[in-house]
């Protein structure tokens, strides 16, 4: 399926290697669920305890979507089945934006504010694909 938002993907694997680089991914899984837990402190509660699993469990999946974001159609059978676990698990459409932006102000954060914007909006508009893509499930 042809997919209607533009990206660049060497952009977006650039902001990963940069988040990797600078801060680390383990600063920026931690930052990610501090931010959101910060906000949105009712999401606590439909994660289970174990953190360190649910960190690892995003970060993989992270590896996956971006490694693979110029062929993410193939990746949509496993996305369409994440987002219905998403939609079981009663998280509402809307808060994937809130998704999105945390994400987005998480990598900016975790490279050190050295990412452009042309870099960051291809890295949103990554994750705005791939929240599409599970929101086919709803
Ligand atoms: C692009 C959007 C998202 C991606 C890529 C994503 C990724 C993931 C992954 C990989 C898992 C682990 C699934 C498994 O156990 O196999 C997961 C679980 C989960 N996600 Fe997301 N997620 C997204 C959006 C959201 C949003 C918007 C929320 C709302 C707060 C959310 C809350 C949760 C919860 C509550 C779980 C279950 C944790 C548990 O079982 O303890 N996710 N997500």
């Amino acid at each position: 399926m042809s997919t209607a938002i533009a990206i660049n993907p060497e952009n977006v694997k650039f902001c990963w290697q940069k988040v990797k680089q600078e801060q680390g991914v383990d600063y920026f899984v931690d930052q990610f669920y501090e931010n959101l837990f910060g906000q949105f402190p009712e999401t606590r509660a439909a994660f289970s305890d174990n953190m360190a699993l649910q960190k690892s469990k995003l970060l993989t999946m992270l590896d996956n979507v971006i490694n693979g974001i110029e062929f993410i159609d193939q990746l949509e059978d496993e996305l369409v089945n994440l987002g219905q676990l998403h939609l079981d698990k009663n998280i509402s459409a809307e808060m994937y934006d809130i998704f999105v932006q945390n994400i987005t102000e998480t990598a900016s954060k975790a490279a050190n504010h050295s990412l452009s914007n042309d870099e960051l909006e291809d890295w949103q508009n990554a994750f705005r694909l791939v929240s599409d893509i599970m929101l086919r499930a709803y």
